[in-house]
């Protein structure tokens, strides 16, 4: 659907064509949830490839948002309300906590299948025990934690060890994923709040003790290059950390460790940062103090 015409090339046109092809997406199931920011800048894009072809800048618009969001979660979206009621009934059969989002054995399988519906969270799940512990026996208990593009990831406060005062942030451009955060967050009795927001939208000026930006800086990158490293110098956070996949989805690794690695640490080298790092099966960790 080519909008023909004397005004085919003005702006009213485009911006007409722009809001067709929201409009098809708000009739998606998979991607009506997103932030309508992601949307928008995707099906820009996606219409200035398809030349102002309104179809086929739907179809390249969700295969964009597939690239940077609909392939994590392979199966669709969890099934979020099922999820909850395991978790109602888990926790009140519970025993009671003394860390932020303690979690008995109970309520810690639940946690676990939910998780292993997001591809990035399931990934880590093998070394989520130590990932964690590398990570906050290294740090002073924190105040606030920040989790940026946080993917289905406030799922593993239970295994963080936070004190039960810390206040957990967690963002993504999901609006359904964090509604479930939310009520997740609630059930644990951790300290949060939840928000949708796109990172090269929003800016992320708040301070917080420690923020994590897990796998993210590649997804950013595809977005709008230097999006993913400009956001670690804007990061307000004395302690950052920041992850890298060292396999693809496809479990086949392609020489990522050796391109991330050298691209983090070239970054790192230029500024007055302290860092330390380790690795698990598929992570590779940086804990930058600065
Ligand atoms: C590789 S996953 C990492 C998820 C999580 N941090 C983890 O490691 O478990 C990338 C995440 O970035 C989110 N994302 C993609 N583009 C984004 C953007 N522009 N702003 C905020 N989040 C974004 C996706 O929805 C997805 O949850």
């Amino acid at each position: 659907m080519r909008v023909s015409g004397s005004s085919a090339d003005d702006g009213t046109d485009s911006d007409e064509r722009l809001h067709a092809v929201e409009t098809a997406l708000t009739k998606s199931k998979r991607y009506s949830g997103l932030a309508p920011a992601t949307v928008r800048r995707v099906a820009r894009r996606a219409l200035v490839s398809s030349g102002g072809d309104v179809p086929d800048a739907v179809k390249r618009t969700k295969r964009g948002l597939h690239e940077i969001y609909g392939a994590y979660l392979p199966g669709g979206a969890p099934p979020y309300r099922g999820i909850l009621r395991k978790l109602e009934e888990a926790v009140a059969e519970g025993t009671g906590a003394t860390t932020s989002g303690g979690a008995d054995e109970h309520t810690r399988e639940v946690l676990v299948g939910a998780m292993r519906t997001h591809a990035s969270t399931r990934e880590r799940l093998p070394s989520l025990e130590r990932f964690y512990r590398e990570i906050f026996d290294r740090v002073p208990a924190p105040a606030t934690v920040r989790d940026l593009a946080c993917g289905l990831n406030p799922l593993a406060v239970p295994w963080m060890s936070l004190p039960t005062s810390t206040v957990y942030r967690a963002s993504d451009i999901d609006a359904p994923q964090m509604a479930f955060l939310d009520r997740v967050l609630d059930l644990l009795g951790v300290r949060h709040e939840t928000a949708v927001a796109d990172l090269l939208d929003d800016p992320v000026s708040a301070p917080a003790d420690v923020t994590l930006l897990l796998k993210t800086v590649p997804c950013l990158e595809k977005q709008r290059a230097g999006a993913g490293w400009d956001l670690l110098d804007a990061v307000n956070s004395p302690t950052l950390v920041v992850t890298f996949p060292t396999k693809s989805l496809g479990r086949r690794s392609k020489g990522m460790f050796q391109t991330h690695s050298a691209a983090f640490e070239q970054f790192a080298a230029e500024r007055p940062w302290r860092v330390e790092s380790f690795e698990t099966d598929n992570e590779l960790v940086y804990l930058v103090r600065r």
